[in-house]
């Protein structure tokens, strides 16, 4: 038996125990979707750009239509793309434990339509638009269907509400997490018996504290490579998410109902 093997039936044992689950997850697990990581997007017309100066606040009200046409592009490309088996591991967790929730840095939807009940989305959903001004409230909602067409030329479409510009519903670099999201993530930790950390390099704050709040609670990493928080692990199953989580997750079933 290699020590893939050992470590996943070892944590197949420990998560079986258990009766309610957490999955922190990142770009990792949707990267055999082919959804580019946020680095990774910055090719062709786009390779000239540095993310971290695209994803922000500032850069929005220095250039609107720069960043909307980014995004733009970003969510193009993840309505092209569908969950993939590691996803769908996820959502099968649901047939097995009482308790499954899944707390996600990714912006593309994929674990919803994978069809998993209890998504917890950390940097917002890139398939939503707000109210630059949050006019009505931190986190106005804007339909973007219900606008009239607008005139790529002039930038992005603006609020009905107040005439400001609608941008996507995700979290910039320096912005507060999503009113209550954060919570539900800690919480749901606080209360889990295993939280699996997926696809993750653990180098953003504050999700990637969240594993580590609950210090009775089984920690399994599935990940190509070691990350910074990997030590930390009980269990690490150096591979990719949407090989190792089926695999994982046909183990705990023969545990729980053999
Ligand atoms: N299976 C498992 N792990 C994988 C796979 C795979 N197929 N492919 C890549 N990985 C791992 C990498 O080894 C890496 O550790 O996924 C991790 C991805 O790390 P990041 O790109 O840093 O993604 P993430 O941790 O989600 O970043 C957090 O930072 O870029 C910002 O706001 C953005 O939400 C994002 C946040």
């Amino acid at each position: 038996m290699n020590d893939l093997e050992d470590q996943l039936l070892a944590a197949a044992a420990a998560m079986a125990t258990g009766e309610r689950i957490v999955a922190v997850t990142g770009a990792g697990i949707s990267a055999e979707s082919g959804v580019p990581t946020f680095r990774d997007a910055q090719t062709g017309l786009w390779s000239s750009f540095n993310p971290q100066e695209l994803a922000t606040p500032d850069a929005f009200e220095r250039n609107p239509r720069l960043v909307w046409d980014w995004y733009a592009m970003r969510a193009a490309r993840v309505g092209e793309v569908q969950p993939n088996p590691g996803h769908l591991a996820l959502h099968d967790l649901e047939t097995l434990f009482p308790s499954v929730i899944i707390a996600t840095q990714n912006v593309d939807g994929l674990h919803q339509r994978a069809g998993s009940s209890k998504v917890i989305t950390l940097h917002g959903d890139i398939t939503r638009y707000q109210c630059f001004a949050d006019c009505q409230g931190r986190l106005t909602p804007i339909d973007l269907t219900s606008l009239p067409s607008w005139d790529t030329a002039a930038g992005p479409p603006r609020c009905p509400h107040c005439g400001a510009y609608v941008r996507p519903a995700v979290v910039w670099f320096g912005e507060m997490l999503p009113p209550g999201a954060l919570d539900a993530a800690e919480t749901a930790c606080r209360m889990a018996d295993t939280i699996l950390v997926i696809g993750t390099s653990g180098e953003v704050y504050p999700a990637a504290a969240l594993p580590f709040i609950n210090p009775h609670a089984k920690r399994i990493e599935v990940n190509l490579a070691e990350t910074s928080i990997s030590r930390r692990m009980h269990y690490r199953l150096r591979s990719s998410a949407g090989a190792v989580l089926p695999k994982l997750v046909d183990a705990v079933q023969r545990l729980r109902n053999p």
